[in-house]
């Protein structure tokens, strides 16, 4: 048994997909556990470029099978778009490849409409997928199920008690055009007859899985710092991001979960509102966004660029339990003189070394920076550490010393050869 969660250590994009992409040609399954169509995962295959937002990356290997889990909140029209996209370009020729848990919630047109019209309101800079109203339905235990949508009565019955308070609460409270009961019923039945095969309890499948001894790769979304409980709140996603929610986002236990491995970028990005303490609002802010094609794979938003902030991943570690990183992107760092890494956060005369939970604090602080060489050279064809530039070679040296942890693979380009894998993580797990 082998099971491996990936993780992204900073606030998202961190280039989690094509590390995930890499890993699954060791593995036999790829669970997505959290988050739904917010997310974008980025691949590039020979050349062909393939972004996914709700099916695990996995998908692109024939026999591999892929499952997004209960934990996940489901957009069928996109999940719809993206078995289409994959079928058209000669992917997923066999439909038990990928399995929806049928406890996954249903994202509904009126959680769009509540995301975007609130987000005006309170502004986190949401993707405006409906994330987050799908996900306090959830909670507030009347949100619908996949399993309720393969049964028309129930599936009918809920809706109707939905759109009664949606309906009010968009057009008395929000003052947004409602919903038609009869055109979202007919939408979704629609969906239903072409997502029902794939719908199916994944968690029993899973647990077989695991029983055989097969080797499982759970891919996270979004990172640490968008996580809901331990993220810099209320500028978070709405899903616990964190390996933890690996077992109840798939519906298995922590006994069955061996390592855990984080992603980082060479930078740091952010998207959306709220803190960033080492943005750079300058020149180099702007030729990292554009040497890194930092736009969003989702919303094609504008990232924000910064400098490696080691107090960031240093959390991410900790409220993940990460055990060896991956370090993507270094290819993009390639241009500068000088390198700077964040290893502190001063605040009224003292340096703080973790992320502070007060954002007012972290948002006043000022990053405490190490100062490093540039390399200015070609890392794309370097297929190992040795043979990157010595001064690439020192900034990596210097994040693992201050991170704690070896790094284990390192993306050097967006193509899957474009990476020099160090070591396997599923090779000591065996
Ligand atoms: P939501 O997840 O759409 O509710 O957005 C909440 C916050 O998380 C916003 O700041 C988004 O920009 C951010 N976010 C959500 N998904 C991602 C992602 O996949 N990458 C980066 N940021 C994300």
């Amino acid at each position: 048994m082998a099971s491996i969660v990936i993780v992204g250590a900073q606030w998202g994009d961190e280039g989690k997909g094509k590390i995930v992409d890499l890993l699954t040609q060791y593995a036999d399954v790829v669970v997505r556990f959290q988050g739904g169509n917010n997310a974008g995962h980025t691949i590039v295959l020979k050349g062909e470029k393939f972004v996914f937002h709700l099916i695990p990356s996995g998908i692109l290997y024939e026999n591999k099978k892929c499952i997004i889990g209960s934990g996940v909140v489901v957009d069928p029209a996109v999940l719809i778009e993206e078995i289409t996209e994959l079928k058209k370009r000669g992917y997923l020729k066999d439909d038990s490849q990928l399995m929806v848990s049928e406890e996954a919630h249903l994202i509904l047109p009126y959680h769009r409409r509540i995301d975007i019209a609130r987000d005006q309101l309170f502004k986190i800079g949401t993707t405006g997928r409906g994330i987050g109203p799908a996900y306090e339905d959830k909670v507030a235990r009347y949100g619908i199920r996949m399993v309720d949508l393969m049964d028309e009565g129930v599936f009918r019955q809920k809706l109707k008690a939905n759109l009664l308070q949606k309906n009010l609460y968009l057009t008395e409270v929000l003052k947004e055009k409602g919903f038609e009961f009869e055109a979202i019923l007919e939408e979704y039945l629609q969906y239903k007859k072409e997502i029902g095969k794939h719908v199916k309890d994944t968690s029993r499948i899973l647990y077989e899985e695991i029983r055989k001894g097969r080797h499982i790769l759970f891919e996270g979304a979004q990172g640490a710092l968008l996580d809901l409980d331990h993220g810099t709140y209320p500028y978070v996603t709405a899903s616990n991001t964190v390996s933890g929610n690996a077992c109840a986002g798939s519906g298995i236990g922590p006994t069955m979960i061996d390592s855990v491995v984080g992603v980082a970028k060479a930078y740091t990005t952010r998207v959306g509102e709220g803190p960033f303490p080492t943005e750079l609002k300058d020149r180099i802010g702007e030729r990292i966004r554009e040497r890194g094609g930092e736009y969003g794979a989702t919303t094609g938003r504008p990232r924000r660029c910064g400098w490696f902030d080691a107090v960031v991943v240093n959390h991410a570690i900790r409220i993940n339990g990460i055990q060896e990183m991956a370090i993507t992107k270094l290819d993009v760092l390639s241009e500068f003189d000088k390198v700077k890494i964040c290893v502190g956060y001063r605040i009224n005369g003292e340096i703080l070394r973790h992320v502070p939970s007060n954002l007012e604090i972290l948002e006043r602080s000022e990053p405490v920076y190490e100062e490093l060489d540039g390399w200015k050279e070609e890392v794309k064809r370097s297929n190992k550490i040795s043979e990157l530039p010595l001064r690439a070679q020192h900034y990596l040296k210097r994040i693992e010393e201050l991170i704690q942890l070896k790094i284990t693979m390192v993306s050097v380009g967006s193509e899957r050869n474009e990476t020099i894998e160090i070591k396997n993580p599923f090779q000591k797990i065996g």
